[in-house]
Formats: C-alpha cells, sequence, structure tokens
C-alpha cells in the first residue's frame, strides 16, 4: 500500500518534471541541417554568428514518413545542434516536413499515435515541435496529430506549432484549420478549452519575396480576422532574408526592411518575426542552396537586430 502510493508519487514526479517554457517574444531563424534520417545535408560547423541569431531556432527537417517507422526519428545532426542551442539558452524547435517532404505525410503520419511520438520526442530532447505541412488538406489528420500529441505532453508544458501559407490567397484548407487548431485567445504556453491546440502558427513567406510583397501577404491573415496575433509568428523566406538584402548581412538595408516589418506587426501584437537563414551545400558541392551565404556577417548584425527590436533577446 505505501509502495504503491510511492510508486504514484514518483510518476507523477516524473511526468511533470518537463515544461518547455515559451519567451514572451521570439525571434530566430530557421537552420536546415538535415533531411530526415537519410542525412542529406550534413552540416555540421555552425555559423559562430548563430549565438547572437535570436532566442529561437527551428532545425530543418525531420521526414514525416520517418515518425510512425522509427523509434527515434531525430536526425542525428539535430542532436549535438539541439544540446549547443540550448546551451545558448534559446527555445530550440524541432520541424516536421517542408517543401521536399510535401508528400510523405499520409503514410500515418498524421495520426494520433505519431502525434504521440513526437511529443514524446519533444520531451526527450527538450523542444517545440514544428508542423510544416506543406501541400496539405488531411485537417482531420492534423488534429488527430495534435490530440495524439496533446495527450502525452499538454499545452503549458510542451510547444506545438504549425506552419501557414503567406501566399496569394493563402490556403483555403488552413483557413479552415485555423479555428479549430489555434486558440482564439490567450498566449503561447497557456492552456485553452480541452487542451487539444496548437500553441501558435507561424505565417510563413514562400521565397523570394520582397518585404512590400510579404506584409501583403501577411496582411490576408490579419484581414480574414483567423488568427490570434499574441499567438502568431511571422516568417519569411528569401526576400529580405536573403544574403542581399537581409538579415544575414545586416546590411543598412536590412535593418531599414526589419524596421518596416517589426513596426508594421507591432501593431497587432505578434508573438514574433523569424526568419529562413541557413541551407547548407549538398554533399561535395561548395555551392550553397537558398538563403545561405558564406560570406555573413560574423556577427549576424541582421538577426540580432531584429531579436533586439523585438525585445525577444
Ligand atoms: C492579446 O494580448 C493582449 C495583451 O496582453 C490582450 O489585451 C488581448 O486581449 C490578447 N488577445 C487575445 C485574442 O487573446
Amino acid at each position: 500500500m505505501y509502495f504503491c502510493t510511492i510508486a504514484v508519487l514518483v510518476r507523477i514526479i516524473i511526468v511533470h518534471s518537463f515544461k518547455l517554457s515559451p519567451p514572451k517574444k521570439i525571434s530566430g531563424p530557421w537552420y536546415y541541417l538535415a533531411d530526415g534520417l537519410d542525412s542529406s545535408h550534413p552540416f555540421d560547423t555552425m555559423p559562430s554568428w548563430f549565438k547572437d541569431a535570436g532566442n529561437f531556432v527551428s532545425l530543418a527537417f525531420m521526414n514525416p514518413a520517418d515518425l510512425p517507422k522509427s523509434q527515434d526519428p531525430v536526425p542525428e545532426a539535430f542532436k549535438k545542434a539541439t544540446t549547443d542551442f540550448q546551451a545558448m539558452g534559446k527555445v530550440v524547435f524541432f520541424s516536421i516536413g517542408g517543401a521536399a517532404y510535401s508528400g510523405n505525410w499520409g503514410s500515418g503520419a498524421l495520426s494520433v499515435d505519431s502525434g504521440k511520438k513526437a511529443a514524446a520526442l519533444a520531451q526527450k530532447y527538450g523542444v517545440g515541435i514544428e508542423i510544416d505541412y506543406e501541400g496539405g488538406g488531411d485537417n482531420a489528420g492534423i488534429l488527430e496529430f495534435i490530440k495524439g500529441f496533446r495527450s502525452e505532453c499538454p499545452m503549458g508544458k510542451c510547444l506545438l506549432s504549425m506552419d501557414l501559407y503567406g501566399s496569394p490567397g493563402g490556403a483555403p484548407w488552413q483557413k479552415d484549420l485555423v479555428p479549430k487548431a489555434l486558440p482564439p485567445v490567450g498566449v503561447p504556453g497557456q492552456i485553452y478549452g480541452d487542451g487539444n491546440w496548437l500553441d501558435w502558427a507561424n505565417v510563413m513567406v514562400i521565397d523570394g519575396q520582397s518585404l512590400q510583397i510579404a506584409t501583403k501577404y501577411w496582411q490576408q491573415w490579419f484581414d480574414a480576422k483567423l488568427l490570434n496575433a499574441n499567438r502568431t509568428t511571422f516568417g519569411t523566406m528569401g526576400g529580405f532574408a536573403s544574403a542581399s538584402l537581409g538579415i544575414c548581412s545586416g546590411s543598412s538595408s536590412a535593418k531599414t526592411q526589419i524596421d518596416f516589418a517589426v513596426n508594421y506587426l507591432a501593431s497587432y501584437g505578434t508573438y514574433g518575426l523569424t526568419s529562413w537563414a541557413v541551407c547548407p551545400p549538398v554533399p561535395y558541392h561548395t555551392t550553397s542552396c537558398a538563403d545561405w551565404s558564406p560570406s555573413c556577417n560574423s556577427n549576424a548584425p541582421g538577426f540580432n537586430y531584429m531579436c533586439q527590436k523585438l525585445n525577444a533577446c
């Protein structure tokens, strides 16, 4: 009898010992360092400027198809990066999906079981989970995933987010999903309703857009009045994140653009501003894809500037 009581207490203590506290605001990069378990984007040298690049980093990408198949579908490259970023005090997310894996969600990745597994990984590594389901449409599957995730790690203990399109017209299926998956009130980390919800959504603008276009695409989500801005971040790829304009180089034009974006978003009280940052060369190539520039300023003043402007670091 006493033994049972102690066993129950120990279990309660273990279950409650993990909690990932969300910052008040977030800012930081996506860091593309793996292609699921196939490791086709190995990248083991972290640019030194990363330490000053905000209080948040999302590691891309886990392959959704690995989730139901593998006991621990976390790419090796994520594990060391996670330890390093956490030692810098950052909140780390694992991004599942991305454009390259847009066709890989169909084999059980959007299920209660996969949601549970994602929650177990979130607790094992002390990270948040980001659903980057591109191409989409299986809203019922996403809701099942969220339910499974929350059954293992409730709101207030684990962080769960999802990417939304910022592109012409947005995506109708996402506009249908948002009211079912994102709480209409409250802030990230705060419990809502039955607890089967995302903490926040990120409106991500597709690659190569200028900031003027990006804000136009962000605006449609405000106009649709579907998002609780307190639980929404806004992200870019290319555009003002690119090496020539951007965050990475920290040029004066980047600062002008960051000021514009921060001022624009401030009036809505949004949760943060993020940007795609580093896409390493594929093995045996020296040229890089997307937005990675090896000549990135070693102090990353763009990211650092953005983080300061948002009071996120
Ligand atoms: C967002 O946060 C502000 C400031 O805390 C608060 O006044 C507002 O009611 C919140 N909005 C929602 C939708 O929760």
